[in-house]
């Protein structure tokens, strides 16, 4: 396959660090320098399906097509506006396409997990142009009087449009299952049979042991597409990571001994957005135009699950 464009779309309200400390026992210096963030977006008003349908329609229309053309739309999410239909479905609709389209939950790595189906899709020959979106409001799951992780999220939605071609070079993913160190649990409806807990949590994060993960993980998994690629390290144009920690990106990057300039970020604006985070920053790169034609793009993500996810890409665009 080959991404033939992309698109994002955020949340209109912008919530600074100071905000954060009328509700909460934190600070604007901790939260830049233990994360990088200075600002995130967060719904209010609006849902999943709309912020998911304008980035969808942003990256048709940079691809130069039309819904109309699209074969399969996969929705990476979290959780969507609601737990059936599928927040694809809902952005089918709001797009006027008329493929089939379904949700993929793989949280963080979802985007890349995402990629990966359209490319095994696009290889068999069962689809020629495929919408992958991610649309996350993380700050619904959030716990917003637990200060080591409301902080930390926000919401938003990317997406790219691929379609035939051979610029998906490498993958490869992996998943440690388990929900001790990260997990956001289902509520509970109102079945009278019920023996679980009814208490709403919110997302539960150990923060030490998920950055740990995240780092071995991330190098792991760019070291392996690079081989896969056969390619060096020095050869990649851009690392784009999930936007997770600053300090996560800059740790990956210093062992991989990397200029600053091939990890861009846009944490600081927009936090941790789960599995938007990637595709909204490569749209951002791409409408800079900051990746150049024939450039290999590395991406890599992880999280809840726990699941990591890298793919290495030229960027024929
Ligand atoms: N403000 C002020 N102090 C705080 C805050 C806050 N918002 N949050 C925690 N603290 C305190 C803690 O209570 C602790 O205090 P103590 O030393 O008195 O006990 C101290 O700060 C240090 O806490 P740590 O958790 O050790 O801080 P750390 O440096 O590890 O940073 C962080 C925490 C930012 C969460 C980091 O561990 C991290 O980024 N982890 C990875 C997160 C991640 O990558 N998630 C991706 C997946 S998310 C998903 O899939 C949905």
């Amino acid at each position: 396959m080959r991404i033939l464009g992309t698109g994002s779309a955020l949340p209109k309200r912008v919530v600074t660090n100071d905000e954060l400390t009328q509700f909460l026992d934190t600070s604007d210096e901790w939260i830049k320098t233990r994360t990088g963030i200075s600002t995130r977006r967060v719904i209010t008003t609006e849902t999943l399906e709309e912020l998911g349908a304008q980035a969808a329609k942003n990256a048709l229309e940079n691809a130069g097509l039309s819904a109309n053309d699209l074969d399969l739309i996969i929705c990476s999410t979290v959780q969507g506006d609601q737990i059936t239909p599928a927040l694809g479905c809902l952005i089918q609709r709001a797009i006027g396409a008329k493929c089939p389209a379904f949700d993929l939950n793989a949280a963080c790595p979802g985007f890349e997990y995402a990629l990966d189906v359209a490319e095994s899709y696009i290889a068999s020959g069962r689809a020629r142009n495929i919408l992958v979106v991610s649309s996350e409001s993380v700050s619904y799951l959030c716990n917003w009087t637990d200060r080591s992780t409301c902080v930390l999220f926000g919401d938003g939605a990317g997406a790219a449009v691929v379609g035939q071609g051979g610029d998906y070079l490498s993958s490869h993913f992996v998943c440690e299952g388990g929900d001790e160190v990260l997990r956001a649990p289902m509520p509970n409806g109102n079945s009278p049979f019920t023996q679980r807990p009814v208490s709403w949590s919110g997302l539960y994060m150990n923060g030490p042991e998920v950055y740990k993960f995240a780092v071995a993980g991330s190098i792991r998994d760019i070291r392996t597409v690079v081989e896969q690629a056969g390619i060096t390290m020095d050869e990649v144009g851009h690392f784009v990571l999930h936007q997770a920690n600053l300090r996560i990106i800059e740790a990956v990057r210093t062992r991989l001994k990397q200029p600053k300039e091939k990890f861009p970020h846009n944490i600081e604006h927009y936090g941790n957005t789960s599995s938007a985070s990637v595709p909204i920053l490569l749209d951002e790169l791409n409408r800079a135009g900051a990746l150049q034609k024939g450039e290999i793009v590395v991406l890599s993500a992880f999280g809840a699950g726990l699941c990591t996810g890298a793919c290495a890409i030229r960027w024929s665009k």
